[in-house]
């Protein structure tokens, strides 16, 4: 299989770590020689509820007897997607109401910008700093980092960065500001948390000049940080709101969410302000649906701050010098980008599944299902600390 995986999938890392795998369940990957790794990436934050959760996978089959694909988005009623965004709408402060399904994140934030460009008639667009919102065109735009965009140019005009955490650059957010847009945690610089009350100016700053604030939720969103949506930690109502990720139970999904009288305005000037053939797909929705509903009746949210805490305890290492994020959105980040790397490489022979953050070489990725056993986390904390021993002794 790791022939043809190499031959006929195009790869974009010269490096890929190429596991073949048979299948998987709860918080465990099989390989094709049944060899078993715990999962504390969770497919890069996608797997809520850890691999084939009974209640998404029954979600599915039930669906799939009934119908798969009708019409494109939009066009019929079809009770998975109605129900998906009534769920979201009544989880979400008010003004936020109105949702609209997409494929990916990538593509949400798309929709997100488009939308902002849409009510406000005006171009510029501000994000941040070491932020990360997707790879198509405009989402690439947004991204700081000269050497990953050069090569693409010319990308979106009028795109300008500021600093994450740094409220002295507000001054640059104006008049001529279409939206301002950040992660509620940055992800791929390193989970970097907001300060206490910098999302709440910020947004005070957008309202002032008539911007828009799109919080990306793609990561910390559905549960995560120990909320439904992460802003929902930090006392501020966005305009835009951007999910994706874990919201699909493990399933590709997309999703921007506005007020309903900004939503609208893609009604008109022009009519199909946005168009997706398979956003709202029903088997998607329907798995999306059945994670919401199991995060939001059971305990997981309250146990992922208790995760965390149990995480925190058991990684204490010299060769760690600090965790970062919040709830089960954590980096260990370590003295330097080389332990990382043979941790994370290494932790693949002893059966568990680690990973890097983009922008921060010294972090590794801890975003395990939120499902995860107490037990398992003790595990899987334990495989790294007995590799950072080793790394210790031969250093
Ligand atoms: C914060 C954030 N925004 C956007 C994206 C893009 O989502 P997708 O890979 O589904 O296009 C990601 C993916 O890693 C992300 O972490």
């Amino acid at each position: 299989m790791k022939a043809g995986f190499l031959k006929y999938q195009a790869q974009t890392s010269p490096y890929p770590l190429a596991l073949e795998i048979s299948h998987a369940k709860g918080s465990y990957i099989f390989d094709t020689n049944n060899k078993s790794y715990l999962d504390f990436v969770a497919g890069v934050s996608a797997c809520t509820l850890g691999h084939s959760h009974p209640k998404v996978v029954n979600a599915i089959k039930n669906q799939a007897d009934k119908y798969l694909h009708v019409m494109v988005y939009g066009e019929y009623a079809q009770q998975p997607a109605v129900e998906l965004c009534k769920f979201i709408a009544t989880h979400l402060p008010d003004p936020l109401e109105s949702t609209y399904l997409v494929n990916s994140g990538t593509e949400a934030i798309e929709g997100a910008l488009k939308l902002a460009r849409r009510v406000t008639g005006r171009s510029q667009i501000i994000a941040a700093h070491n932020a990360y919102h997707g790879n198509t065109m405009g989402s690439l735009s947004l991204m700081d980092f000269e050497e990953r965009k050069a090569p693409f140019r010319p990308l979106l005009p009028d795109i300008s960065h500021i600093t994450f955490n740094y409220e002295p650059h507000f001054k640059h957010i104006t008049s001529k500001t279409a939206a301002v847009i950040v992660e509620t945690i940055q992800g791929g610089a390193g989970f970097i948390e907001p300060k206490v009350n910098y999302l709440a100016k910020l947004k005070a700053k957008c309202e002032a000049v008539g911007a828009l604030l799109i919080l990306d939720e793609i990561q910390p969103g559905i549960g995560r940080t120990g909320k439904l949506f992460g802003f929902q930690n930090y006392n501020v109502i966005p305009d835009i709101v951007v999910t994706g990720k874990g919201l699909g139970g493990g399933l590709p999904i997309g999703a921007f969410t506005a007020s309903k009288a900004h939503m609208d305005l893609l009604q008109d000037s022009p009519k199909l302000g946005h168009i997706t053939t398979f956003g709202g797909n029903p088997l998607i929705a329907a798995s999306a649906l059945a994670t919401l509903q199991e995060v939001v009746t059971s305990d997981l949210m309250a146990e992922a701050l208790k995760k965390e805490q149990l995480i925190k305890k058991h990684l204490k290492h010299p060769l760690i010098t600090e965790i970062r994020g919040r709830g089960l959105m954590l980096a260990a980040i370590t003295t330097s980008a080389e332990v990382t790397n043979q941790v994370i490489l290494e932790s693949q022979n002893q059966g568990l599944i680690l990973f890097w953050l983009l922008f921060e070489p010294k972090a590794i990725r801890i975003t395990p299902p939120l499902t995860i056993s107490n037990e398992e986390i003790i595990k899987g904390c334990g495989i790294i600390i007995d590799l950072l021993n080793k790394i210790s002794d031969t250093k």
